[in-house]
């Protein structure tokens, strides 16, 4: 037996239980198996991912503060809800650290010069970079702030990874399974769901873009059906397809019951939205 296979069969003890539905089940995530439709496996995500020695065990991080996500395919409006609910949560007295990635850091610069030029990018490395964006991510400016009490907001997190370079090839469950090793997991998951040809017309007409390598409306399909086979707890589905005031009022009743549960809101004085 191989090296590759010996180590993806090591991966599979750890990462693989399948359901009475025959989902992937990972560390409380289900992840419907839509991946076998998309090109063939890659190599071990693990291996791409590299070793996750110099991880901040994500189980001890001191967390004070809200970890919350926004997640979507391209064109359902994240960046603009994004800032929206930054602006709403500060309302609340709330201290909060919008952030996005790829971040503007080193490895994410390197992934925004890569866009347009993906075809030069071998797929594991892709994931690499993405992987290694997120390590920096986590430990320079997440980490801190949730330990500072912060309320992180995200555009885009490891959900992206498992979704978009799930549809390169690589297992979205095995993405997730890695990324969990170090990443602190969210609070909330405030997924962004409109059909592909929304996002691409969105991103075309709205943003007057074209299309990076990150988009082609087919490899959207094939991330939304990722997307759409996510289950986890903490992951609420918010429908994209309505007005920016309709979208920013269901997720900010999504955060409002986050912000009840832990007991961070005085719960008076802004209205219904
Ligand atoms: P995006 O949020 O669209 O950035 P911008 O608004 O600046 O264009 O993200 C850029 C692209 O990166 C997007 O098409 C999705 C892709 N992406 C991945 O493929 N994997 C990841 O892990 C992340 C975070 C993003």
């Amino acid at each position: 037996m191989s090296v590759d296979e010996e180590s993806g069969r090591q991966e599979r003890k750890v990462s693989d239980r399948v359901s009475d539905h025959g989902d992937k089940m990972v560390s409380g995530h289900r992840v419907s198996q839509v991946v076998a439709s998309g090109p063939a496996k890659r190599t071990s995500v693990r291996e791409s991912a590299g070793s996750p020695q110099d991880a901040v065990p994500c189980d001890r991080l001191q967390r004070k503060g809200l970890l919350i996500a926004l997640e979507g395919i391209d064109g359902t409006g994240k960046s603009t809800q994004l800032q929206l609910l930054a602006r709403r949560l500060r309302e609340e007295g709330l201290e909060v650290v919008p952030t996005r990635e790829p971040t503007d850091g080193p490895y994410g610069r390197q992934l925004r010069e890569l866009f347009l030029h993906r075809a030069t990018l071998a797929p594991d490395e892709e994931l690499r970079l993405f992987i290694e964006d997120r390590r920096e991510h986590v430990a320079d400016l997440i980490a801190p702030a949730l330990a500072a009490g912060r309320v992180v907001v995200t555009d885009r997190y490891y959900y992206s990874t498992a979704a978009y370079q799930g549809a390169g090839g690589h297992d979205p469950a095995d993405i997730l399974a890695v990324n969990e090793s170090f990443a602190p997991r969210p609070d909330l998951v405030l997924l962004l769901v409109a059909p592909p040809e929304v996002g691409v017309k969105r991103v075309r007409e709205g943003r007057g873009e074209s299309l990076n390598d990150f988009e082609q409306e087919d490899y959207l399909r094939r991330v939304a059906e990722i997307f759409a086979g996510f289950n986890s707890p903490g992951l609420v589905r918010i429908d994209a397809t309505g007005t920016m005031e309709q979208v920013r009022d269901e997720i900010w009743r999504a955060v409002v019951q986050l912000l009840a549960a832990r007991k961070m809101t005085t719960g008076g004085g802004h209205g219904s939205n």
